[in-house]
């Protein structure tokens, strides 16, 4: 008997996923949802897959933003356990692991966070070979780092998110001091995403004017307008709402769908991502941190060398010393 489906529907071929801006994101916690979120509804991929070991969480997720598919450009959107869904995946955002619990710092999750990557990191490579890897998992310096040896990838397509999120922050808070658009604020958190970033003071401007420029002080200890509580509020941002709500989601949400988007679009726009710097400033170690960079299908294609005071660089090495040290502890 003749189905209504081919009663209607004369078959030519059948329909297959492109993988053309297929973007998988393994863990669907706060963070992963955030993510899937924003690439979906600002239309950067319209072909995602979603990954947990929580089924009926992941099932849950998945039919959620289904039922929205018809908003969404009739977005594709899947979800399994089993990680051949996401093949051929041109990129995949990790946030699968722990999080911060109240008063623990992101290098506290470390190893736990290492061990769960074991099993990840192998399986997205194995199904899609010629993957961009974006980490978001904390501490994601160090996760970047882990990601990048465990998957074989050449550097440039292994990503941290690093303080992309930083820099994001840090704009809005010189846009709230200034009342002038965080976009117009220019400003770079670089480093490690957390404790020990380093705000780029030297070349914070606004229309190319550098702050620097008017007072000498800024950003320093000396200044009586005391611009550095900035980099401090920075740095205790996610602190304070993992505090007041218990995550931070919405606006690591809209950092990853900013850098999925750069890379998609293969636009070459600039962000402060985690990315290996040996040889760079100085640093020595082999370690993963932001500094900024231009982005594109291939990943990090370029490195901006910024014209760094001594004792910016001298911060940056301290970063790249702590990453090391923590590193030397990790169990593979
Ligand atoms: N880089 C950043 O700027 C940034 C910002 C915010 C949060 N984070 C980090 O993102 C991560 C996720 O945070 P969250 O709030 O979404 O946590 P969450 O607890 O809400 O979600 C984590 C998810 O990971 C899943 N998971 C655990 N092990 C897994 C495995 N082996 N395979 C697949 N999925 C697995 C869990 O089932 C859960 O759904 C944390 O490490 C957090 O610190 C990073």
């Amino acid at each position: 008997m003749t189905s209504l489906k081919e009663q209607l529907l004369k078959e030519i071929t059948e329909p297959v996923s492109t993988g053309k801006n297929k973007i998988t994101i393994v863990g669907v916690g706060q963070v992963g949802m955030a993510c899937a979120f924003s690439i979906l509804t600002s239309h950067v991929s319209n072909d995602v897959v979603l990954v947990d070991v929580m089924e009926d969480k992941l099932k849950g997720e998945m039919m959620d933003l289904q039922h929205g598919t018809a908003f969404l450009k009739n977005a594709r959107i899947n979800a399994s356990t089993d990680y051949s869904a996401t093949a051929n995946s041109c990129m995949c955002v990790v946030t699968a692991g722990a999080r911060q619990r109240e008063g623990e710092t992101r290098l506290d999750l470390v190893q736990r966070n290492t061990d769960i990557f074991k099993g990840i990191i192998p399986q997205l490579v194995k199904y899609s070979p010629n993957t961009i890897l974006l980490i978001v998992s904390n501490p994601v310096d160090i996760l970047t780092y882990v990601a990048w040896k465990l998957s074989g990838l050449p550097k440039n397509r292994v990503i941290g998110s690093g303080t992309n999120l930083d820099s994001a922050r840090f704009r809005f808070l010189l846009s709230q001091k200034l009342q002038v658009a965080p976009t117009s604020c220019h400003g770079w958190i670089i480093g490690e995403h957390g404790d020990t970033s380093v705000p780029v003071w030297s070349g914070v401007n606004v229309a190319g004017v550098r702050l620097r420029d008017l007072n000498e002080n800024v950003g320093t200890d000396k200044d009586e307008e005391r611009w550095d509580d900035l980099h401090k509020q920075v740095v205790q941002s996610a602190y304070e709402v993992i505090r007041l709500k218990g995550y931070t989601s919405w606006a690591i949400g809209l950092s990853i769908s900013n850098l999925a988007s750069t890379i998609l679009r293969n636009t070459n726009q600039v962000h402060a991502v985690s990315t290996l710097v040996t040889g760079l400033h100085d640093i020595t170690e082999e370690v993963f941190l932001s500094v900024p960079c231009t982005l594109g299908e291939d990943g990090v294609t370029n490195i901006v060398r910024q014209k760094l005071t001594d004792e910016e660089r001298q911060l940056l090495k301290k970063s790249a010393t702590t990453m090391q040290a923590v590193q030397d502890g990790l169990k593979f």
